[in-house]
């Protein structure tokens, strides 16, 4: 394994409108490397879909630097899939014309999509669109309507689709399952965690719920409070041992017990009493 991301000492300070700034992320220190699934945990207005961003490229950090194989990269690119908090299909586009959309553009200029080849490729990524959809669990008639036409959770599986298609070597899903009745979300866990051994993607994944992330992560980290100032750093970070699994993916009890203790003892006991 090798280093993929390096967040070296990050400190993000927000404006606040008639009010001193707000410092929301400082002393962050993180190294990801490459396959790691990441779950992110913390309490809400941590900091979580900051760090995100961070990642992504959306945002620049106050100071420190954010490094993908070692080079600070500003703007997102096609090797770094988000899955936002808030994400928004296209409202005049179909399920399927929203899924291939983002690869169409990548990698056609607006004459480029007049050609033979541009059409050759659509049919190949509507293939593969199709198969997405039915690895989560649409019906391939939904292929054909419209946002408003889908349930909240249907429109979630498309979001994560859109991003499943670009083939990133960097998955950032912020709360992506939230939204999804609990069969549906024990589903697509499952399928995530298929998807990432199949591929070797790095993925991280925020959520608030312990439980996921540790069904989830091969590491959970925990991002909280460090001072009275009430900025956010990593205050834990576990490693969740592969052998530790049963055939079904669950943690072994005596290990669950002792990184749900580990996360109670770096003071976030309120992420830790589902299990109490
Ligand atoms: N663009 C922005 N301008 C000003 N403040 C911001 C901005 N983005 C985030 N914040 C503030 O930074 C803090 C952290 O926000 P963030 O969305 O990263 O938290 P979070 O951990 O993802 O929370 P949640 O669990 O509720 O999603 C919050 O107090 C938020 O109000
Ligand atoms: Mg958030």
């Amino acid at each position: 394994m090798s280093k993929l991301i390096e967040l070296e000492d990050i400190c993000v300070i927000y404006p606040v409108h008639g009010q001193a700034p707000k410092t929301v992320l400082a002393g962050l220190h993180l190294d990801i490397q490459r396959g790691e699934f990441i779950a992110v945990c913390g309490q809400t207005g941590c900091g979580k879909s900051t760090m995100l961003r961070l990642i992504l490229g959306a945002e620049a950090p106050t100071s420190g630097r954010v490094l993908i194989e070692g080079e600070v990269l500003p703007r997102p690119d096609r090797n770094r899939g988000y899955v936002p908090q808030k994400y928004s299909l296209f409202p005049d586009k179909t399920v399927l014309d929203n899924i291939t959309f983002g690869p169409e553009m990548e990698e056609f200029n607006i004459l480029g999509r007049l050609t033979p080849r541009f059409f050759k490729r659509r049919t190949e990524l509507r293939e593969t669109a199709h198969a997405l959809l039915q690895q989560m669990g649409l019906d391939p008639s939904d292929a054909h309507k419209y946002p408003d036409q889908l349930s909240g959770g249907m429109q979630q599986r498309v979001a994560i689709a859109q991003a499943l298609i670009m083939r990133p070597k960097i998955l950032l899903m912020d709360e992506a399952f939230s939204a999804l009745d609990p069969t549906t979300r024990s589903g697509m866990q499952r399928l995530l965690r298929t998807l990432w051994a199949e591929t070797g993607t790095t993925i991280l994944f925020v959520t608030h719920n312990l439980n996921e992330a540790l069904y989830l992560g091969t590491r959970v980290v925990v991002l909280g409070k460090q001072n009275s100032q009430g900025s956010s750093r990593v205050i834990a970070d576990l490693s969740v041992p592969a052998d530790a699994r049963t055939d079904d993916g669950q943690l072994r009890r005596d290990v669950l017990d002792r990184l749900i203790h580990q996360v109670e003892q770096a003071g976030e006991p309120q992420l830790a009493e589902a299990y109490s």
